[in-house]
């Protein structure tokens, strides 16, 4: 694969900046590229965030087995590929398996950083796409060398579009992905600043069991970049940036979290 740059000079944007002085609307948000860096969660919020998922991983294990919970529960969560290799990943990370606990969502919902949220976007609220009954914060593994824990490139858009979830008459999205555990240089989110604005098709397929979107690109030309904030330092980019995430190099296993922020249309 080519060498892909650094995203550089992206943030920290003040909160009433993030529409670059349009109204508050998804098309809006960031600008030109598309994507920004907000204000990061503090060092106690990222470690108590860290250990919200570390409980939710030994949770999801015990049910299949008290051995694997054990050896999830006496090990750094960025080693979490370590104790992993005799038991079944996929069951232990399942989409609903990756989804925080009413609980945990109240509890992070108090940290700092939604004080940002709210400054940027006014009153909002998470989305539950799934319908699972409360706001959604959903995190995810991406193992080193491990081609099947990432996806493929896509605009979060086309999910809903393609399962037909529904967006409530005057809320707009934006998606926020905030990495939690390992060296984001050797792995992270790969963003393509910019391609919110270029007309993009797509189709889907199945590849190994797995939805797949493959954007339908008539010689447009797609420049990803690589997000490499620091763990706790949040990217917030418009839902119809194509990214993808990085695969996962060197020893550490790259946790991170994500979240969709509706917020209210503003009329210019
Ligand atoms: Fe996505």
């Amino acid at each position: 694969m080519q060498e892909v740059s650094p995203l550089r000079d992206i943030g920290p944007i003040p909160p009433q900046d993030v529409f670059f002085g349009a109204p508050r609307s998804e098309s809006a948000f960031g600008g030109a590229a598309g994507l920004l860096q907000g204000r990061s969660f503090t060092g106690q919020e990222l470690e108590r965030i860290r250990e919200l998922i570390k409980d939710q991983l030994i949770q999801n294990a015990r049910a299949l087995s008290s051995k694997a919970a054990d050896a999830i529960a006496d090990q750094p969560l960025d080693q979490y590929h370590r104790i992993t290799e005799n038991h079944d990943h996929g069951k232990l990370l399942s989409k609903l398996g990756r989804i925080l606990s009413a609980e945990a969502v109240n509890e992070i919902k108090q940290m700092s950083f939604f004080d940002y949220v709210r400054d940027a976007f006014g009153p909002y609220y998470l989305s539950d796409e799934e319908n699972i009954g409360h706001e959604q914060i959903c995190f995810r593994v991406v193992r080193p060398d491990r081609r099947e824990d990432v996806g493929s490139l896509h605009r979060d858009s086309w999910f809903w579009d393609y399962f037909a979830f529904p967006v409530p008459e005057g809320t707009s999205r934006v998606k926020i992905w905030v990495p939690v555990c390992g060296a984001q240089s050797q792995a992270g989110l790969l963003l393509a600043p910019g391609s919110h604005r270029q007309p993009l098709g797509y189709r889907t397929d199945t590849i190994n069991g797995k939805l797949t979107f493959l954007p339908e690109m008539n010689g447009e030309e797609i420049k990803l970049q690589r997000f490499e904030g620091n763990p706790g330092d949040p990217v917030l980019f418009n839902y119809d940036v194509l990214h993808v995430g990085g695969m996962t190099r060197g020893d550490a296993s790259r946790v991170s979290f994500e979240i969709t922020v509706m917020f209210k249309t503003e009329h210019g």
